[in-house]
């Protein structure tokens, strides 16, 4: 009974004695490693990538003071990682207004970033060159924007091929050239915006088979020219802006009762269609015409149109009687004038 109590005791002892040594051994690896396996969760490859697009742009004020390598990328500023991998999923390099700090061309290090959804440049005015041809290797890309910047060339038809990218975002730059036709091949789009850019030629016929319902297109204030094809009126967009450009011809196309369009924006071109024969959608928000050599009568459906908030037909060759009993007076001369014979309130009486 004594000697089996004693190795019972003792057996008990080498247990804790095992138990404490690897809970030792366990704090010991832990201080060890800690800076690596707890604090850092930045892939070094990712942090190798940021710390070169750090040095390319090494003139920056901001970058100097941030991205301090010591630090986990991914509480950097700018830079979002995925919540389980780890890997550098976002480089979101924006500012509130233009902004001169960073300067050089789009590094070639972004394509060491492979897992990249979302690669933003914007308002950084002094980001010049071209659209760098190493992005087409970010094959994740969800979301481009590269906007306010000095980026200039043509519009590379890479950018097709990428099937997961829902925004393309090239606004405010310099970039010229064509629009690729290809672009309606990408198969997630949901807001193509080219504006204010110095884009020529025409907008491509392949614009019409966007896969349904069709992304928010902007390709406002280019020097884009000819027709609008005619196969514009199969895609099913809810934002249609091509404003400020020179295009001639007709646009009725763009109309149609069946249409979900909310935000149609056609002024300062050269387009020349009767608006009496339109079919205009209730969907209808926001309806610039103005600035065009659009002709014959608003058609009185437009009195229908509750949800109107923007509306401008002025410059153009419209005639005969605003629709009354409705709610277009609201929007006031400004919104009629100079047309070739409008009459009726808001504008002066008609002469019977
Ligand atoms: C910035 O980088 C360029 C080339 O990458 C180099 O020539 C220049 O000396 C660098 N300037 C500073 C301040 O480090
Ligand atoms: C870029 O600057 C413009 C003009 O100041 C501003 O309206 C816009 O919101 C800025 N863009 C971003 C992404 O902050
Ligand atoms: C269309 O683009 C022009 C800029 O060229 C802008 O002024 C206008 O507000 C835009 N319209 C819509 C509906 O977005
Ligand atoms: C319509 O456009 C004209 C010409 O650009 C402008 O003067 C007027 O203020 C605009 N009116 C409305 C209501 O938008």
């Amino acid at each position: 009974m004594h000697i089996n109590a004693l190795q019972q005791t003792y057996k008990n002892k080498t247990t804790i004695m095992m138990i404490f040594e690897s809970l030792v051994l366990c704090f010991l690896s832990l201080l060890l490693l800690s800076p690596f396996a707890i604090s850092e969760q930045c892939n070094p490859q990712d942090k190798k990538a940021l710390l070169q697009i750090k040095k390319e742009f090494n003139t920056s004020i901001t970058l100097q003071n941030l991205w301090d390598p010591k630090t986990d990328c991914c509480i950097w500023v700018w830079i979002q990682c995925h919540p389980t991998t780890n890997r550098v999923i976002g480089l979101v390099m924006k500012f509130d207004e233009p902004s001169n700090d960073i300067v050089g061309h789009i590094p070639s290090s972004v394509a060491q970033l492979p897992y990249l959804e979302h690669l933003e440049f914007n308002n950084l005015s002094k980001l010049s060159g071209t659209i760098n041809p190493v992005i087409s290797n970010l094959k994740h890309l969800k979301y481009l924007v590269i906007s306010f910047t000095s980026i200039s060339g043509t519009i590379p038809s890479f950018l097709s091929r990428f099937q997961n990218l829902e925004v393309l975002d090239l606004s405010f730059n310099k970039l010229s050239g064509i629009i690729p036709s290809s672009l309606s091949q990408l198969p997630n789009i949901r807001l193509l915006n080219l504006g204010n850019n110095k884009l020529t030629g025409q907008i491509p016929n392949s614009f019409g088979s966007f896969k349904k319902p069709g992304p928010e297109i902007y390709l406002s204030n280019n020097h884009l020219t000819g027709l609008i094809p005619a196969s514009l009126g199969q895609i099913d967009s809810e934002t249609i802006n091509l404003s400020e450009n020179k295009l001639e011809g007709d646009a009725s196309m763009l109309f149609g009762n069946k249409k979900r369009i909310m935000r149609l924006d056609l002024s300062r071109n050269l387009l020349s269609f009767d608006l009496s024969k339109v079919d205009l959608p209730k969907s209808l928000t926001f309806l610039h015409l103005d600035h065009n050599y659009i002709y014959g009568k608003i058609p009185q459906v437009l009195n229908k149109v509750n949800a109107l908030e923007r509306f401008n037909v002025s410059y153009n060759l419209l005639c005969g009687e605003i629709p009354q009993g409705g709610d277009l007076q609201r929007f006031g001369v400004f919104a009629f004038y100079h047309n070739k014979c409008l009459c009726g309130s808001p504008l002066p009486k008609c002469k019977s």
